[in-house]
């Protein structure tokens, strides 16, 4: 199977800090591929260095062959690589569908209305179309910024712990979620601390430490890697919000 998108030694450095180092990955359509570590592993990088937000110093990311490291992040979401962020960003005191408009107008659609309420409907949330994002509980408002990226049609959809925050219900959502995409087609990359979602949903789950790959296989075994236990899995942050 023919990568859609392939990151080969990418290297960044903020000033004296190697936040990447020689990292390589490889996701196809239909592919969940999660990237797991510590704080300040540089997960996030990785999706900055992705969408055009970070220059890599050296390494390429190709997208369906081409290269596009050096691409403006509007290019590259245009291309069809789209992500959510770590940190909710919901357009507040628009309605859900016009702040999901925002991602179908970004795009170009000739049709931003209907992909706006698609969008809405893949995560379960045109019954709220009408309410204000701000008007919706935590875990809703992280689906909205699902929303707000499918509506960009991406073919590829970074996800930055989507999970965060959320309680047990509302995670065994985002992994029924992450499966229905999974099955349309979507490559999707996931960065998340909740093991039960990363566990459950991917095809192959890659361990970024203080910048390296220690580990990259199925999931059963990288959960039984030591070097992934002693580095992430023994010493394993709890999300305050998760309860
Ligand atoms: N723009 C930047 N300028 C300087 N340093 C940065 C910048 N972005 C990230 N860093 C540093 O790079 C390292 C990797 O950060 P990054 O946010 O990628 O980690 P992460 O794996 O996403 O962590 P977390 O699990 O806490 O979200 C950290 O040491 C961070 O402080
Ligand atoms: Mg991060």
């Amino acid at each position: 199977m023919t990568a859609l998108l392939e990151i080969k030694g990418v290297m960044v450095h903020f000033g004296g800090l190697t936040a990447l180092k020689d990292v390589n990955l490889a996701v196809s359509a239909g592919e969940v591929l999660s990237v797991i570590g510590p704080n300040g592993a540089g997960k996030t990088t990785l999706f900055n260095v992705i969408t055009g937000r970070v220059r890599p110093s050296l390494g390429s990311v190709v997208f369906r062959g081409q290269a596009i490291q050096r691409e403006a992040a509007f290019r590259i979401a245009r291309m069809g690589i789209v992500r959510t962020f770590q940190k909710t960003e919901v357009f507040g005191a628009l309605s859900l569908v016009e702040g999901v408009l925002a991602g179908a107008l970004a795009r170009g659609d000739p049709d931003p209305e209907t992909r706006a309420r698609e969008a809405l409907e893949s995560v379960g949330l045109q019954e709220k179309a009408h309410l204000r994002a701000d008007q919706l509980p935590y875990g809703d408002q992280r689906l909205l910024e699902i929303a707000q990226a499918l509506a960009a049609m991406p073919q590829v959809l970074l996800l930055d712990e989507p999970a965060s925050g959320m309680n047990h219900q509302e995670s065994a959502h985002i992994v029924r979620l992450i499966g229905q995409l999974r099955t349309k087609g979507f490559a999707i990359v996931l960065v998340e601390h909740n093991m039960h979602v990363v566990m459950t949903i991917s095809d192959r789950v890659m361990v970024l430490n203080y910048g390296e790959t220690i580990a990259e296989g199925r999931p059963a075994e990288v959960r039984a890697d030591p070097r992934v236990i002693e580095a992430y899995l023994g010493v394993q942050k709890t999300d305050a919000r998760a309860g």
